[in-house]
C-alpha cells in the first residue's frame, strides 16, 4: 500500500513526500505520516527535514470531509506545533496550491521555498471557519497585521512573487519541488543556519482591529467567518504569549465550526463541484465547439457573445438589419472594454478579438460552419420558432441549436426543427459575461451528447452549469416567481416592499426582491403576468399594484422610477411615495384590512415559499437533486452562499418546522401554499434533502 507520507534519507536530510491525491489534503493518514516522519528524522539524527508534495500540488488544506466529525490525533494544530519544535531545520517546498492547513504546515516549518507558479493562501473563511492550525498567529508575525488581515479575511490566493515580497516565503526557485527543496536544505546546512521558528518572532504591531472587524463584517453581508478571523489576528498582536494566541485562535475556530454558516459554506463547496457531475453524462463525449453563432445581439446576445470570445471561441452574431448588427457589435465591444478595465483581458487581446473573433451579419449563410448556435431573440414563441426553422435549414446537420429562452416551452421550439435531438436550452443570466449561472435545459428529445456539450461549453465559459428539465421558468425563474409572489401577497396584506427588501438583505441577499425588480425592469414580469393571465387559476391571489406602476410607465431603474426613485448620480434609490398609494388602492379594491408583519414572519414566509417551490422542482424531476436548486439560487439569484442554498437552509432549520409553517399559511391561502409532496414525504420518513444529494 502506498504510504500517505513517504520517508527517505538523502544524506543529512530526511525527505517527507506527501502522496495523497488528488490535492494532498491533510487527512488523518497524512497527519500521522508527517508526525512519524518528524519523529523518525529526529531519532535518526537527520540535520534537516524537507517536506514537499507529490503530484499537482503541495497540501491544499485540511481534509474538508473530516469536518463535523471527531478529530483523530494528531490534530493539525498539534502537528504544526510539533513541526515547528523539530530539532532539525525544517524546509518546505510549495508548488501548485498551498492552501489553508497546507500553508500553515509551511508557516510552521523554518524555511520556505516555492516554484514560480505556486499559489498560496488561507481560504478558510470561504468554508465558514478561520485558519485553525496557527495561521492567524504565525502569518502576522511574518508579514504584519495589515497584510495578514488582507490574506486571511479575503482568503485570496497569493502568487509566489507577492508572497516573496511580503515575506511569506524565503525564495522562489525554478525546478522540481524535491530538487529545489533539497538544494535549499543543503545550502542551509552548509551555512550552519539556525532553526527559525516563527513562534519565536516578536508579536506584530497592533492595528485598529475594531475598525477592521466592522469593515469586514459589513463587506461579508452577514458572513461571520472573515470578521471573527479579525479577532484571531488581534490575538497575535495582543495575547500575552504565542501559546495564548493559539488558544484564542482555537476557541474562535471552534465557535465557527459549530455555526450553521460553516455547514452552508461546506455544502456549497462540494455542491459546486458535484453539480456538473451527472450520472447520465458518465462516459458521454461532448462534441467539439470552436465556432459559435448568436442570434439576436441585444442585452443577452451581446453578453453571451462576450462570454464566448473571452473564452477563446469565435463568434458570429446574426441581427435583423445592418444597423442592428453594428449596434450588437458595439454592445459586445463595450462588454469587452468592461472586461479589460477589470483586468480580464489586455489591450492586445481586446484588439485581436475585435479584428479576428467577432463577426456580425444579417444573413444566416454566415452560420454554415458554426458548431453551436445560441438564440437570444425576443421572448416570443412565434419569433423563436421562425428562427429555429431557419437555423435548421442553414446550420450543418450536427450543429447544436440552443435557446436562451427564460420561460418558453423548449419542446415546442425543438419541434420547429427536423433535429430535436440537437436542440437544448442554454439559459444565461444577465449580464451573461459576468453572471456565473448557466441553466442547461434538457428537452424531451435532447441527445445525451448534446447535454454533455452544453456542460462542456459551460465549463469553458467559466460557468456553474445546472441541469434543468422543461417547465415554466426552469429551475431558477420558477422558484423566483414563487417567492416573488409570496412577497406580493405580504405587501397586499400590509407589509411594505421596503420592509421586505430590508429583511432579505438582512438575511444576506445583495438586494431585496423589489429592488431587484427595479434593476432588471418591472416590464419583464409585467409581460409575463399578462401572458399567464388567460390561463390563471381563479383561486390565485393577484396583486395589481405592480401592474399599475408599469401602466404609468415606471419600469424601475431604466425609467428612473419603480418601487424606488433613482436620482442621477445617487447610488441606489429612495422609496417611491406613489407606491404606498397604489398598494392602498389595491387593498381597498380587494377588501383587505392591512396588518403588520414582524421581520421574522416576513423571512419565514419568503423562505418557505422558496423552499416549497424548490422541493416541487426536485419532486417533479425538473431538478435532479436538491443541490442543483441550491446552486442555481446561489449563482444566479444572489442567495447567500453561507446559507448553502434554499434546501440546505431548510435542512438546517428542520424540515418538520418548515412544513408546519407552510400548513399554517395554507389555512388562509390553500391554493398558493400547497405543500410539496416531496417535502411531506421527507418529513414523514424523518429524512432531509441532503439524503437525495448523493444520487
Ligand atoms: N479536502 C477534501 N477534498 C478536497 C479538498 C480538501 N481540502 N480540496 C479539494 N478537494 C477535492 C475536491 O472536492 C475534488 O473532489 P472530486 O474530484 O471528488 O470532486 C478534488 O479534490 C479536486 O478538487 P477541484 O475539483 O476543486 O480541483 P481544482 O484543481 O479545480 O482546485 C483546489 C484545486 C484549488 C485545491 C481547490 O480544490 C480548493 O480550493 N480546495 C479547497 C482548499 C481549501 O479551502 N483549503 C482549506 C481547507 S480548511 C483548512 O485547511 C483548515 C485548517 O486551517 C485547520
Ligand atoms: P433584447 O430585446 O435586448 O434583444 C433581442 C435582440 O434580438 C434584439 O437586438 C433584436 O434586434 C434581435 N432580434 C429579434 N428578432 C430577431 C430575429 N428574427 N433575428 C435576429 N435578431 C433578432 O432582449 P434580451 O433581454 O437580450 O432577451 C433575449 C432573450 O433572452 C429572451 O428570450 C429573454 O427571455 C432571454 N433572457 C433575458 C434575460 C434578461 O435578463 N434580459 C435573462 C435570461 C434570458
Amino acid at each position: 500500500m502506498v504510504q500517505a507520507i513517504d520517508y527517505q534519507r538523502v544524506g543529512d536530510i530526511a525527505v517527507l513526500k506527501a502522496q495523497n491525491p488528488p490535492v494532498n489534503a491533510l487527512g488523518i493518514d497524512v497527519r500521522r505520516g508527517l508526525l512519524s516522519g518528524i519523529e523518525r528524522a529526529e531519532q535518526e539524527g537527520a540535520r534537516a527535514i524537507l517536506i514537499y508534495g507529490d503530484g499537482r500540488t503541495f497540501f491544499a488544506g485540511a481534509d474538508i470531509r473530516e469536518f463535523g466529525k471527531p478529530m483523530q490525533a494528531p490534530g493539525l494544530p498539534d502537528l504544526c506545533n510539533r513541526i515547528e519544535a523539530a530539532s532539525a531545520i525544517v524546509v518546505t517546498t510549495l508548488h501548485g496550491t498551498a492552501l489553508g492547513g497546507g500553508l500553515e504546515v509551511a508557516l510552521a516549518s523554518h524555511y520556505r521555498v516555492a516554484v514560480p507558479s505556486a499559489k498560496m493562501g488561507l481560504p478558510e473563511v470561504h468554508l465558514g471557519i478561520l485558519p485553525g492550525a496557527g495561521g492567524t498567529q504565525r502569518l502576522p508575525r511574518l508579514v504584519g497585521c495589515e497584510a495578514a488581515l488582507d490574506m486571511i479575511t479575503t482568503g485570496r490566493h497569493v502568487s509566489a512573487q507577492e508572497a516573496l515580497e511580503r515575506g511569506v516565503i524565503d525564495r522562489i526557485a525554478e525546478g522540481e519541488p524535491r530538487e529545489i527543496g533539497l538544494a535549499f536544505a543543503q545550502e542551509l546546512l552548509d551555512q550552519s543556519a539556525d532553526r527559525r521558528p516563527v513562534c519565536d518572532l516578536p508579536p506584530p504591531a497592533a492595528v485598529d482591529f475594531d475598525a477592521a472587524y466592522t469593515r469586514v463584517l459589513a463587506k461579508g453581508r452577514g458572513q461571520l467567518s472573515p470578521a471573527v478571523a479579525v479577532r484571531a489576528v488581534q490575538a497575535a498582536a495582543e495575547a500575552d504569549s504565542f501559546a495564548d494566541g493559539l488558544a484564542r485562535e482555537r476557541a474562535l475556530f471552534q465557535e465557527l465550526m459549530e455555526n450553521d454558516q460553516r455547514q452552508g459554506l461546506i455544502h456549497a463547496f462540494f455542491a459546486e463541484r458535484a453539480v456538473s457531475k451527472l450520472e447520465e453524462l458518465k462516459g458521454v463525449t461532448p462534441r467539439a465547439v470552436s465556432a459559435v453563432g448568436v442570434i439576436g445581439g441585444g442585452t443577452m446576445g451581446a453578453g453571451i457573445a462576450a462570454a464566448a470570445v473571452l473564452a477563446g471561441l469565435s463568434i458570429v452574431i446574426i441581427e435583423r438589419a445592418d444597423q442592428a448588427a453594428q449596434d450588437a457589435r458595439e454592445r459586445v465591444l463595450a462588454n469587452l472594454s468592461g472586461a479589460m478595465k477589470r483586468g480580464k483581458i489586455t489591450q492586445d487581446q481586446y484588439s485581436e478579438i475585435a479584428s479576428d473573433k467577432l463577426q456580425v451579419a444579417t444573413d444566416y449563410a454566415a452560420l454554415q460552419h458554426v458548431d453551436l448556435v445560441v438564440e437570444a431573440v425576443f421572448e416570443d414563441m412565434a419569433v423563436k420558432r421562425e428562427v429555429f426553422a431557419a437555423l435548421d435549414a442553414h446550420c450543418k446537420p450536427d450543429a447544436i441549436l440552443a435557446s436562451n429562452t427564460s420561460y418558453l416551452d423548449l419542446n415546442e421550439i425543438a419541434a420547429a426543427t427536423s433535429r430535436p435531438e440537437n436542440v437544448i436550452g442554454l439559459h444565461f443570466f444577465s449580464p451573461a459575461h459576468v453572471m456565473k449561472l448557466l441553466e442547461v435545459v434538457v428537452a424531451d428529445k435532447t441527445a445525451p451528447e448534446v447535454v454533455a456539450t452544453g456542460f462542456a461549453l459551460g465549463k469553458q465559459l467559466g460557468k456553474i452549469s445546472v441541469r434543468s428539465g422543461v417547465c415554466d421558468g426552469f429551475i431558477g425563474n420558477r422558484v423566483m416567481n414563487a417567492y416573488r409572489k409570496a412577497a406580493d401577497h405580504m405587501v397586499l396584506d400590509g407589509a411594505s416592499p421596503y420592509q421586505i427588501d430590508k429583511v432579505m438583505t438582512g438575511f444576506g441577499f445583495p438586494m431585496g426582491p423589489f429592488a431587484v425588480g427595479d434593476l432588471s425592469g418591472l416590464d419583464i414580469s409585467w409581460a409575463a403576468r399578462k401572458r399567464r393571465a388567460a390561463t390563471r387559476d381563479p383561486r390565485d391571489r393577484v396583486a395589481q399594484f405592480a401592474d399599475w406602476l408599469c401602466e404609468a410607465g415606471n419600469f424601475g431603474q431604466k425609467t428612473g422610477k419603480g418601487f424606488y426613485v433613482y436620482e442621477a448620480g445617487q447610488r441606489g434609490g429612495v422609496p417611491n411615495p406613489q407606491v404606498a398609494e397604489l398598494i392602498a388602492r389595491d387593498q381597498a379594491a380587494q377588501g383587505i384590512t392591512p396588518r403588520s408583519f414582524s421581520d421574522e414572519e416576513i423571512l419565514r414566509r419568503y423562505m418557505c415559499a422558496m423552499v416549497n417551490e424548490a422541493a416541487k422542482t426536485v419532486g417533479e424531476g425538473i431538478a435532479r437533486r436538491p443541490l442543483d436548486v441550491d446552486m442555481a439560487m446561489v449563482f444566479g439569484y444572489g442567495f447567500p452562499r453561507y446559507h448553502g442554498g434554499p434546501l440546505k437552509w431548510a435542512d438546517l432549520q428542520g424540515l418538520d418546522q418548515v412544513l408546519r409553517d407552510i400548513e399554517t399559511y395554507a389555512e388562509q391561502d390553500p391554493f398558493f401554499w400547497q405543500p410539496a409532496p416531496l417535502l411531506q414525504r421527507l418529513v414523514a420518513d424523518g429524512e432531509m434533502f441532503q439524503s437525495l444529494n448523493a444520487m
